[in-house]
């Protein structure tokens, strides 16, 4: 047998079917098919999705460094396609690639999130927590992920901007539609862009008056911030907004809710150590992000031909990389299948754009890296590890209330959205 011959036959042994990739067991349990793309196919070539997969760690590394072989960029910036007309955010960054209005958008902006900045927003986020977790601290029950999740984040964003404390609601069901706004599904996209635009008309006098007489709120430095002598123009600026919104939002949403899943459910043993050092909840933090990612894949372009094992992608191809099997790379992890916030070999601090740290070790995919690198990853975690550490100081003794719960999940294809439990039902000593 040809050493061709040979090689397909492992192939076929081994193969993968790209339909799994659809299947409701997957947006369960993507796990085992991120091993047998890691050991067999790690360039897999998906011919009914049209696509790339790849899936080992130092891979996955070296597609978010190389931004010579790639782009995230769909479209070229000079070509004829209008940004932001087909997004449900309308203009943003996430439709930039590598060229220099990415670059520009990212910075006139990035400093907001972090420093000194962003601790300027610690009694916002102090006030939203402690105010929702006073709503139910009576009750001996909660339903975290409708009663503090999806309501925290949103409205801690809210405060930031400045809007006013008795709109925060409607913020809240907007952007829930724009998240499923962001899939596939028709419907979904029809309902996102009417919460968009509603949310544009809402927004417009705000952002004119704040033009006029600015505070020290973040949507007047949004407005205010410039870069090379130039300033967001009203629609970059709402459409920033829906990113922050959705974005910024449901992504730490979702993270707090898969700490606690992870908590109470993966590793109710850890627990204990976390509520006698809360300085531990970082390491839940970082440990959910490796584990089972809020995000698990990121999209490139592929901008010449990249020979890659014994496959070459070709020049305009999609290439999706998957953070959450590069996470469980047992070439990178030991042990990569257990949750463990003890463990040492991953970097636990906080993230930064190179990935490389002082300390050595890996860091999780959870945030990119790179050209791209998440511009909210402090905000992220100081929200989630800061709603954390008030829910186990100021509710006692918090266990599951049912003993057995269906886990963590994608939403459906035709919807947007991030990783997560539909429903989170806790017990606590009432106060
Ligand atoms: C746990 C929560 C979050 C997760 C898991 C997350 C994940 C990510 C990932 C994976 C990327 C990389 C995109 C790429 O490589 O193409 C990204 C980019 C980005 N994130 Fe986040 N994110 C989170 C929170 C936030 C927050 C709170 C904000 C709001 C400030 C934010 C704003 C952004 C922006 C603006 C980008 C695009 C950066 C660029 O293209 O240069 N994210 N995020």
């Amino acid at each position: 047998m040809s050493a061709v011959e040979e090689m397909i036959r492992d192939r076929l042994k081994n193969d993968i079917d790209p339909r799994e990739f659809d299947t409701p067991e997957f947006q369960r349990n993507p796990f085992p098919l991120y091993q047998r793309l890691r050991d067999f196919h790690p360039a897999y070539h998906d011919r009914f999705h049209n696509r790339w997969a790849i899936s080992r760690y130092w891979d996955i590394d070296a597609v978010f460094q190389n931004t010579e072989a790639y782009t995230r960029g769909i479209y070229d910036e000079d070509g004829p396609y209008e940004f932001g007309s087909r997004h449900v955010f309308g203009p943003n960054i996430l439709e930039y690639g590598r060229g220099e209005r990415h670059r520009w958008m990212r910075n006139v902006i990035a400093g907001q999130f972090v420093g000194q900045k962003l601790n300027d927003f610690l009694p916002v986020i102090d006030m939203i927590a402690r105010e929702l977790i006073d709503k139910f601290k009576a009750d001996g029950e909660v339903e975290l992920v409708s009663q503090f999740t999806h309501q925290f984040p949103i409205r801690v964003i809210s405060n930031m901007l400045g809007l006013p404390r008795q709109d925060e609601n409607m913020f809240v069901g907007w952007y829930q539609a724009l998240i499923a706004g962001l899939g596939f599904g028709g419907e979904h996209l029809a309902r996102g862009i009417a919460a968009r635009n509603e949310m544009w008309d809402y927004l417009e006098p705000l952002i004119k008056q704040r033009e006029k007489t600015p505070g020290e709120d973040l949507l007047s430095r949004i407005i205010a911030a410039e870069l090379d002598g130039v300033r967001m123009d009203m629609e970059e600026i709402k459409g920033f907004v829906a990113l922050l919104l959705a974005a910024g939002g449901d992504t730490t949403d979702k993270a707090i809710a898969d700490m606690w899943f992870h908590m109470m459910y993966t590793r109710p043993d850890q627990y204990p150590d976390v509520v006698a050092n809360p300085d531990l909840w970082e390491n839940v933090f970082t440990e959910m992000m490796r584990y089972d990612p809020v995000v698990h894949t990121q999209g490139r372009r592929a901008l010449q031909e990249i020979p890659m094992y014994d496959e070459v992608i070709p020049k305009g191809a999609m290439v999706l990389v998957y953070l959450g099997a590069g996470n469980r790379d047992e070439r990178v992890f030991k042990n990569p299948d257990t949750f463990d916030i003890h463990r040492d070999d991953l970097h636990m601090g906080k993230e930064n754009r190179s990935g490389r740290y002082k300390d050595g070790k890996p860091g999780h995919l959870g945030f990119g890296m790179g050209q791209h690198f998440c511009m909210g990853y402090a905000m992220a975690r100081q929200e989630a590890v800061l709603a954390s550490t008030y829910l186990a100081k100021l509710l006692n003794n918090i266990r599951p209330k049912f003993a057995e719960h269906e886990g963590i999940h994608s939403p459906n294809i035709d919807s947007g959205g991030f990783r997560s439990p539909d429903e989170l039902w806790l017990t606590f000593d009432p106060a």
